[in-house]
C-alpha cells in the first residue's frame, strides 16, 4: 500500500474531478454546437448523469520541431462516457501500434445501460524513435467512443541540426527488438458500484510484452483471474461488481526482454443512485 496521504490527495482530486465535470456537462447542455446525443433514459433533474461523449483533455503541441535521430513521444488524453479509446493517424492514415490496438471493448461491459457515472480518462502515447525525414507530417490523435469522435493535430518537422553520433545509436538500437511500451491506458475511472469495468492497458514491443496487473504499487500483489478479476488477452483488466473496496490504484506492468513499462489507474466506485 502506498502512504495514506497519497490516497487522500488522489481522492480529493477525484472528487474535484467529478464535481467540475458536473458543471461542465451542464454547461454543454445549453450549447447548440455540441452534437452529443442526449441520454434517452435521463432520470429526473438533479441527478448527476454524465452525457455520452468525448472531449480531449491533453494534446501535443500544434507544431513540433525535432532533431534528426531524436526520439519523441506524442501524448494525448481524453475524457468520456463510455470510456474513449485513442489512436493516431499520420497524414490521415492510421498508425498501428501493437497487436491489440484495435481490439474492441467487451460489449457486455461497455454497453451496460445501468452506467450512470461511467466517466473515464484514457491516455495514449505515440512513440517515434530515431526520427528521420520520412517521419515529418501531420499527426492526429483520435479519441472516440460510440457516440462521439474528436481529434487534435500536430505538425512534426525535422530541425536542421546534424546528429551523426545519434544516428549510430539509432542503428545500434534498431538491431535489437523494441522494449515493452504501453501506448494506451485508463488513467481514471469513476463507475457506479455494482457495475463491471474494463481498464485499458495496451502494450507494444518486440517480442510481444507480457502484462501483469497489481493492486496499488506492491509488486507482490499480482492480480490473478478470479470471480472478481479477469485479465483480457489484450492486456485490459476487467473488475466485476465494483464495490467500495475496489477504490484505489491499479498498476499495469508490461515487460519483454528489451525493457519494461508501467502505468497507473485510479478507480473510484461511486455510490449507486437511490431508487
Ligand atoms: C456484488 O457485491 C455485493 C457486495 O459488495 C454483493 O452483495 C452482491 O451480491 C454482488 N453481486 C453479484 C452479482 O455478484
Amino acid at each position: 500500500m502506498y502512504p495514506i496521504t497519497i490516497q487522500l490527495i488522489v481522492m480529493l482530486f477525484v472528487v474535484h474531478f467529478a464535481l467540475s465535470r458536473q458543471v461542465e456537462y451542464k454547461k454543454t447542455q445549453s450549447d447548440p454546437g455540441f452534437s452529443v446525443k442526449e441520454r434517452s433514459n435521463s432520470k429526473e433533474e438533479g441527478h448527476y448523469v454524465p452525457k455520452l461523449g468525448v472531449r480531449l483533455q491533453k494534446t501535443p503541441a500544434s507544431f513540433l520541431s525535432v532533431g534528426p535521430f531524436d526520439s519523441v513521444t506524442l501524448e494525448c488524453e481524453a475524457e468520456g462516457n463510455p470510456s474513449p479509446t485513442i489512436y493516431w493517424l499520420k497524414n490521415g492514415r492510421r498508425i498501428h501500434q501493437g497487436t491489440w490496438e484495435e481490439s474492441e471493448l467487451s460489449q457486455d461491459i461497455n454497453t451496460n445501460e445501468m452506467v450512470t457515472r461511467g466517466v473515464s480518462r484514457t491516455r495514449s502515447r505515440l512513440y517515434l524513435d530515431c526520427v528521420s525525414p520520412k517521419d515529418e507530417g501531420i499527426f492526429s490523435c483520435i479519441a472516440e467512443n460510440p457516440y462521439q469522435r474528436v481529434s487534435g493535430e500536430t505538425d512534426l518537422k525535422l530541425s536542421e541540426e546534424e546528429r551523426e553520433t545519434r544516428n549510430a545509436v539509432c542503428v545500434a538500437k534498431k538491431s535489437f527488438g523494441t522494449p515493452a511500451r504501453i501506448h494506451m491506458w485508463t488513467r481514471t475511472r469513476i463507475e457506479t458500484q455494482g457495475n463491471d469495468i474494463q481498464l485499458f492497458c495496451r502494450a507494444s514491443g518486440n517480442p510481444q510484452p507480457q502484462i501483469n496487473w497489481i493492486r496499488g504499487d506492491d509488486e507482490s500483489k499480482i492480480i490473478k483471474d478470479s470471480e472478481k478479476y479477469k485479465i483480457l488477452e489484450n492486456g485490459d483488466l476487467v473488475i466485476r461488481n465494483l464495490s467500495w473496496g475496489d477504490l484505489g490504484g491499479y498498476t499495469c506492468m508490461a515487460k519483454n526482454v528489451n525493457g519494461a513499462a508501467k502505468t497507473f489507474t485510479f478507480v473510484y466506485p461511486a455510490m449507486p443512485e437511490e431508487k
